[in-house]
């Protein structure tokens, strides 16, 4: 097992979860890390831990640099069990060492846990010595649960800010640069977009919060550590928080005979030929985490079910029940389908799309059974209409 040393006495010992494939309904394809960090100081500080089943990977890698014993100190960022699950087992080890959370910290830690352990509650802007060092505490409240803080090391340029800038990558490569910007800006974005994106204006409170600090290196607590791209994920970062879109459309839908499916794709035709790139997944086949990656960036979000059962297809009743809670802002809707008699579907999309609060400048299209040529024209033309409306108000 090879040390990852991040900066002098500072080192990387988390798990590597190369067989995650869901994450709480998010798809993970490529797996996930969860990251620890230890810091090698007069007090030897270990920041966050991993997920219960990679204890003993994370106590080798500890192992490899220091006698566990020697842990003074352990900061939890974060009370997800993805973060917290093997403090119980690093406890037992060193059952004196210091337990540093913010206040939501404590409260969260002693609801999953039930033990009493030595917790010291720090508030935003706390700092901690350490010896040559000094933790610095930023409260990053729902950035993304309530207990969400950062720890700050001026004297190494580090941040280390659990969740935020995290992307769901299992790799044996621990650095940005290692790996490529493309593929990370694709799993960061994926990530923000499936677990960041209702906080948007915390999030933009918790860069302001962190926009004086010098920072050189940022170790997220999922996937590789941030050392050359900075400027370019904390450029996306303003830009996600601000629910920016581009000028592109996203037509996601389900279809039982092809009548819903040959309307999505005449609205395809009708938006290219306006000069609006459009991307159209058929939820049969592409998993609403996946899909939510075009909604971070898509500008109008078509969105067709027919009828089935008097309502929209279960898929779609799943997506929409998704963005209802994960909440993009400032998009353009439209609801479409095909029905053979009760034609409630469309109906139902149309509300949730406005319950988002989303533009709905054309009126929602429904079509019995099968459309004929007249119909199909008409969805191209309405597929024209919106992107006059893209192309208008961007
Ligand atoms: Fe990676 Fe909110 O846990």
């Amino acid at each position: 097992m090879n040390k990852v040393e991040l900066k002098p006495n500072i080192y990387w010992v988390g798990g590597i979860d190369w067989d995650l494939r869901e994450f709480h309904g998010y798809l993970t394809q490529r797996g996930t890390t969860y990251n620890a960090y230890l810091i090698i100081d007069e007090k030897v500080v270990l920041v966050d831990t991993v997920k219960h089943y990679l204890f003993d990977e994370m106590l080798a890698r500890i192992k490899e640099i220091i006698d566990p014993t020697k842990i003074d100190i352990i900061v939890s960022n974060h009370v997800e069990m993805d973060h917290s699950g093997s403090l119980p087992k690093i406890l037992e080890i060193v059952p004196n060492a210091k337990v540093v959370t913010s206040t939501m910290g404590e409260k969260g830690l002693k609801r999953h846990y039930k033990q009493d352990w030595d917790l010291q509650v720090v508030e935003s802007g706390d700092t901690l010595n350490i010896g040559k060092r000094t933790l610095h505490f930023v409260h990053t409240k729902m950035v993304h649960w309530p207990d969400s803080m950062v720890t700050y090391i001026p004297e190494d340029k580090l941040l280390l800010p659990n969740d935020a800038f995290g992307q769901h990558i299992a790799s044996d490569e621990r650095f940005d640069d290692q790996i490529g910007w493309e593929i990370l800006k694709e799993e960061a974005a994926k990530y923000y977009a499936n677990i960041v994106l209702p906080y948007g204006d915390m999030v933009k409170k918790a860069i302001e919060a962190l926009s004086g600090l010098e920072i050189d290196m940022i170790g997220p607590s999922h996937g590789v550590i941030w050392r050359s791209f900075i400027p370019q994920i904390l450029e996306e970062y303003g830009k996600w928080s601000n629910y920016d879109s581009e000028k592109k459309a996203l037509v996601v839908y389900d279809s039982m005979w092809g009548s819903t499916q040959k309307m999505a794709y005449k609205l395809m035709e009708g938006l290219e030929e306006q000069g609006i790139p459009t991307t159209i997944r058929n939820l049969k086949n592409t998993h609403i985490s996946d899909v939510m990656i075009d909604v971070l960036t898509s500008r109008a979000i078509l969105v067709g079910s027919p009828t089935l059962n008097n309502g929209m297809l279960p898929s779609i009743g799943a997506f929409l029940t998704y963005i209802k809670g994960l909440r993009p802002r400032n998009r353009i809707g439209f609801a479409f389908g095909s029905f053979g008699w009760g034609g409630q579907a469309v109906g139902e999309i149309e509300k949730v799309l406005t319950d988002l609060r989303w533009e709905l400048p054309v009126e929602s299209l429904k079509l019995k059974y099968i459309p004929d040529e007249d119909e199909l024209y008409k969805m191209k033309e309405t597929g024209k209409t919106i992107a006059e409306h893209i192309n208008k108000e961007s």
